[in-house]
C-alpha cells in the first residue's frame, strides 16, 4: 500500500524532490513516526542525502521523528477556540489524561498537543485526534470522546462540517455555496445536476482565451485568500507564449486564524474547484495543476482525490476535454504544518519539496514561479467562484457585489456570537447586520467590544466602527483589511491584552525564521506580551510594543512580519487603557489566582 503510494508520488511531479514531504508523511501516518531508516529510504528514493531529507523535514511541524500514542490529541487554543474556551479544553485533557504538552501517556494509547488553529474555528473550540475533527467542545463531550477511544472506539466525527451548514439566513446569496447541504453534492452527477461544468464548456467551445479572462475581469472576482488582488488581471500577467509549461496552483493551505472556508468548499464541492482550476488552464494555456491542501484537512484531500478520478474517467479532466482538444492534468499536494507555506512563494518552495522559505519578489510568479515556469497561484474560494462567472457571465456576478468588489464571499463568523458559521453574503454587507442579524448578536446578550474583520492578520475594529461595507475597499479605507473572509467576534469580557499574546504567540510559533525582523521581532513581542498580561510590564513597553511592531512593517520577504505586526499596532492604539490597568500588577479580566498560574 505504501510502496504503491510512493510509486504514484514520485511520478507525480516533474521532479521527484517534489514527492518528499507527502512520502514522509504517508509513511509516518503508517509507521507513527518519521525514523532515520525511513529518512534513508525516502533520500534513497529520491537521489537526496538523508541531511537534505532531514533538514527540509525539519521544517514542518506535522512530521515527527518521536512516536506518539495510538490517539494523538490535538486542542486548538488560537484565537477563535480560545475565546470560545479551548484553554479550558486544553487543560481538560491534561488532567484526565495526566499528561503535559507533547507528552505520551505511560500505555501509549495517548498523546497530546497544544495547536494552532486547525480551521474549524466556526465550530470552537475544536480539537483533532489523528486526522479526525471534533468540533463545539465542552468538557463533557471532550470526556465522552476520550473515553469512547478509550473503549477502542472512533467516535462519530464533526464532518461533514456540521459547524458549516447552518439554516440559510434571507440575506444569503449562495453562489459557491449553493450545494452546501445537498446530500451527495461531493459527488459528479448531483454537481452535473446543479449546472456543474457548465462554465468550462463555455469557456473550451465558446471563448477563446482572451475572452475567458475578459469574462473574469468583468466580474471584478477579486482574489479569496487575503490580498484582494483582481483575479482576470493576475491571469492577464501570464505570458501568452512560454518555452516552459504553465502552472495553476490552488491554496488550499488555509492556515489563517479565524478562515474556515475553503475545507467546506472542497469537501462538499469538489467538483466547482477542479472546474475552476481547468477554466483557468484554459485561460492562460496551462496543461497541468496542483492543489495543495494542509497536511491537517487529510479527509478532504481523500474526497478532493475522489473527485478528481471522477473528473478523469468522465472526460473533465486528461486529454481532450469535453472533446474540445484542450488538455488539462491535476493532482493534489499535501502540505504538512505550516502558515508560512499559504505564502504564495513560500508554497511553491514547500511544492519544489524544499523548506517553505518566501522568494524574493520580483519576478513574480506569473512569469517565474513553480519550477521556474510561470504560474497562477489562486485560492480555493477564487477559484471556486469563477465556474459560475464563465456560466452566468462576468456582469451578473460583478452585479451581486459593490463597485468594484464583485460577487459574493463566505464569510466565517466565529467568536462571541450565537450563531458562529460560514454564511455567503453579497460583497459590500454591512458588518453590524452581519453580526447583528446573520451570526445572531453577541453571545448572553453581552456587548460588543472589537471585531477582527478578515483572519488574525488584520487590523481590529472597535465596536464603535462597524457600520461598514464590508469589502475589500471599504475595509482598507477604515483602516483593516478584508483579508481571508474570517471575522473573529469579541465580546466585552475579553482582555485585549491577553488576545495581542495570543495572536503574537501564533506569529512567533509560524515565522519560518528566513528573515530578521519577522523571527525576532515576533519573539521580542510574544515575550514581552506575555510579561505584561501577567503583571510584570513597564509603563515604556506600551510605546515599544507598538514601535517594535512598526519596525517589522515592509522590511520581510513576505507579508507575515506585517500580519504579526498589524493586529498587534491596531490593539496598542486603540485599547491603550487595557494596558495601563495591567501596569497595576493584575490582569483585570482574570481571577488572581489564574494570573498566578500564567505567570508560573
Ligand atoms: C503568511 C501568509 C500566509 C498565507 N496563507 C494563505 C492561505 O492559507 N491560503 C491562501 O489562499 N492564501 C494565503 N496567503 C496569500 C497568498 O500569498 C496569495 O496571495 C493567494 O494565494 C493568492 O490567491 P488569490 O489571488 O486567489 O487570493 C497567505 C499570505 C501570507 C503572507
Amino acid at each position: 500500500m505504501l510502496e504503491q503510494k510512493f510509486q504514484v508520488l514520485i511520478r507525480r511531479y516533474p521532479i521527484k524532490r517534489s514527492a518528499l514531504v507527502p512520502m514522509a508523511l504517508y509513511a509516518q501516518d503508517v509507521f507513527g513516526y518519521v525514523s532515520e531508516d525511513l529518512i534513508s529510504e525516502i533520500a534513497n528514493r529520491l537521489d537526496l542525502s538523508p541531511l537534505h531529507v532531514n533538514e527540509t523535514l525539519a521544517y514542518y511541524s506535522m512530521i515527527r521523528r518521536k512516536p506518539v500514542g495510538k490517539y494523538h490529541v490535538q486542542v486548538c487554543t488560537n484565537v477563535s477556540c480560545m475565546l470560545c474556551g479551548g484553554n479550558e479544553v486544553y487543560d481538560f485533557v491534561q488532567k484526565k489524561l495526566e499528561i503535559g504538552n507533547k507528552q505520551v501517556t505511560a500505555d501509549g494509547l495517548f498523546s497530546l498537543e497544544e495547536v494552532e488553529c486547525i480551521g474549524a474555528c466556526t465550530g470552537a473550540p475544536a480539537m483533532q485526534v489523528n486526522y479526525d475533527f471534533y468540533e463545539n467542545l465542552t468538557e463533557r463531550r471532550t470526556d465522552d470522546l476520550l473515553d469512547a477511544l478509550d473503549m477502542g472506539s472512533r467516535p462519530a466525527t464533526s464532518m461533514p462540517t456540521s459547524g458549516s451548514v447552518h439554516a440559510r439566513h434571507s440575506a444569503e446569496a449562495p453562489v459557491i455555496s449553493r450545494l452546501f447541504g445537498v446530500p451527495d453534492s461531493h459527488k459528479l452527477d448531483v454537481y452535473l445536476q446543479h449546472d456543474g461544468y457548465k462554465g468550462l464548456e463555455r469557456a473550451l467551445k465558446q471563448l477563446t482565451s482572451d475572452q475567458v479572462i475578459e469574462e473574469v475581469k468583468k466580474s471584478n472576482l477579486r482574489g479569496c485568500g487575503g490580498a484582494g488582488f483582481p483575479t482576470g488581471a493576475k491571469w492577464g500577467f501570464v505570458p501568452k507564449e512560454s518555452a516552459k509549461p504553465k502552472y495553476i496552483l490552488c491554496n488550499a493551505d488555509e492556515s489563517e486564524p479565524g478562515t474556515c472556508k475553503d475545507r467546506p468548499l472542497m469537501e462538499m464541492v469538489p467538483h466547482q474547484l477542479i472546474e475552476g482550476v481547468v477554466i483557468a488552464g484554459r485561460a492562460v494555456g496551462a496543461h497541468r495543476g496542483y492543489i495543495y491542501i494542509r497536511g491537517e484537512y487529510r479527509y478532504v484531500l481523500e474526497i478532493v482525490d475522489a473527485a478528481i478520478e471522477e473528473a478523469y474517467a468522465h472526460g473533465y479532466l486528461g486529454q481532450n476535454i469535453m472533446g474540445s482538444g484542450f488538455d488539462f492534468d491535476l493532482a493534489t499536494h499535501t502540505g504538512a504544518g505550516a502558515y508560512e507555506c499559504g505564502e504564495e512563494s513560500a508554497l511553491m518552495e514547500s511544492l519544489e519539496g524544499k523548506r517553505g522559505y518566501p522568494r524574493i519578489r520580483p519576478p513574480f510568479p506569473a512569469v517565474v514561479g513553480l519550477y521556474g515556469s510561470p504560474t497562477v497561484i489562486n485560492n480555493v474560494e477564487t477559484l471556486s467562484a469563477v465556474p459560475s462567472i464563465l456560466h452566468r457571465g462576468g456582469e451578473w456576478y460583478s452585479g451581486l457585489g459593490s463597485p468594484k468588489n464583485g460577487g459574493t464571499r463566505l464569510f466565517c463568523i466565529s467568536g462571541h456570537v450565537n450563531r458562529p458559521g460560514i454564511y455567503e453574503l453579497p460583497m459590500g454587507f454591512n458588518l453590524r447586520r452581519m453580526i447583528e442579524e446573520v451570526a445572531g448578536g453577541i453571545r448572553g446578550g453581552r456587548r460588543l467590544k472589537a471585531v477582527i474583520p478578515g483572519g488574525s492578520s488584520c487590523p481590529l475594529l472597535k465596536a464603535e466602527e462597524i457600520d461598514l461595507p464590508m469589502d475589500f475597499d471599504s475595509l482598507a479605507k477604515a483602516g483593516s483589511m478584508l483579508g481571508s473572509g474570517g471575522l473573529v467576534v469579541i465580546d466585552e469580557g475579553t482582555c485585549m491584552v491577553d488576545l495581542a499574546r495570543r495572536i503574537m504567540h501564533f506569529y512567533a510559533h509560524e515565522s519560518c525564521g528566513w528573515c530578521i525582523p519577522c523571527r525576532e521581532g515576533t519573539d521580542w513581542l510574544r515575550k514581552m506580551l506575555d510579561r505584561f498580561h501577567s503583571g510584570g510590564g513597564r509603563r515604556e513597553d506600551i510605546a515599544l510594543i507598538g514601535e517594535l511592531s512598526k519596525n517589522m512593517l515592509g522590511r520581510t520577504f513576505c507579508p507575515l512580519g506585517d500580519a504579526a505586526a498589524l493586529p498587534t499596532m491596531s490593539i496598542v492604539k486603540k485599547w491603550p487603557d487595557e494596558f495601563e490597568k495591567h501596569l497595576a500588577g493584575m490582569c483585570p479580566y482574570q481571577p488572581a489566582e489564574m494570573l498566578t498560574a500564567t505567570r508560573a
